[in-house]
């Protein structure tokens, strides 16, 4: 066992000692609830819930509101998507306590690769530099016809999603939608390019993220036996517990993530950066 204990302290001293160099981070939904933006699956709280309600699912002709990322649905029917998309414009949010630990852990030379489910880019704006993100579900930075593949101008697709107008490809007229990744297409190349170095992993987070959703979900059982894995999250999901290494923490990610910068003695530093 690497841990003198499951708990935050056992954390910080172990990540304090020279053993610990490579810092993977896992995020969901979770990371940026308290920056606003609903998650998919809380109750009351969830995307679902808020977004999509009774209303809005017959208004759009949903029959579950998971359809809105069906590549298949989006074919049929792109308007909820432009309307939700809308709503997700990254810009009008600004990143949590969660997003700046991720950055420290960044300035004290310890993260190795952030990966995230998310597509509000907040990790960017909190200064956690491009290479080490991950964005396994793509983002809004890019955008492109889903027929033909040709990529769209991102001025021109900002105004569409703004005004909730559907962009068509100039090429072949196809439906044309930003680089997220959808139910039924394949995670972007730099996803499929990182995983493996996860075999090098001397501690994981998993932060905010049901794990329901593959291939993302099976990542924290590619680290090896004896690298710490630690849960931060309202409930608990996946297999945490199942080895002796696993620290689950459940409770509001910022709070866990202040505590532990403590722990580490990076209180000042942390708060500077939240407070940026
Ligand atoms: P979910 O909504 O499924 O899960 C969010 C998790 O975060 C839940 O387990 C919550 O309990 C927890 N949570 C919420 N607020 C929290 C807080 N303040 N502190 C700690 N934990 C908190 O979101 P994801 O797991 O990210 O995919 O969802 C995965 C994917 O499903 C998304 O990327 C999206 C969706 O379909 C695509 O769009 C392709």
């Amino acid at each position: 066992e690497v841990l003198e204990a499951r708990d935050l302290p056992s954390v910080a001293k172990y990540m304090k000692s020279p053993e610990c160099r490579k810092v993977f981070v896992m995020l969901g939904a979770g990371a940026s609830t308290s920056a606003g933006i609903p998650d998919f699956r809380s109750p009351e709280i969830g995307m679902s819930a808020c977004c999509l309600t009774q209303s809005n699912l017959a208004r759009f002709d949903l029959t579950h509101p998971e359809a809105i990322f069906e590549i298949n649905f989006f074919r049929q029917n792109p308007k909820p998507f432009y309307a939700l998309a809308r709503e997700l414009l990254p810009g009008r949010f600004r990143p949590t306590p969660t997003h700046s630990f991720v950055k420290l852990l960044h300035d004290h030379s310890l993260l190795h690769t952030c990966f995230t489910q998310n597509i509000d880019t907040l990790e960017r704006r909190a200064g956690v530099p491009d290479h080490k993100i991950v964005e396994a579900h793509g983002s809004f930075a890019n955008q492109r016809c889903v027929e033909c593949r040709a990529e769209y101008d991102a001025v021109k697709m900002r105004e569409c999603l703004k005004t909730g107008t559907i962009a068509n490809c100039n090429q072949c007229g196809g439906l044309v939608k930003p680089d997220i990744t959808f139910f039924g297409e394949s995670l972007p190349e730099p996803f499929h390019r990182a995983v493996p170095f996860l075999r090098g992993a001397d501690i994981l987070f998993v932060i905010g993220t049901s794990l329901q959703v593959q291939p993302f979900a099976s990542l924290p059982s590619l680290v090896p036996e004896h690298c710490p894995r630690v849960l931060i999250n309202l409930e608990d999901v996946g297999d945490f517990g199942s080895r002796s290494d696993d620290v689950i923490i459940l409770d509001k990610c910022d709070n866990v993530v202040r505590a532990l910068a403590k722990e580490l003695g990076w209180e000042e530093e942390f708060d500077a950066a939240w407070q940026e």
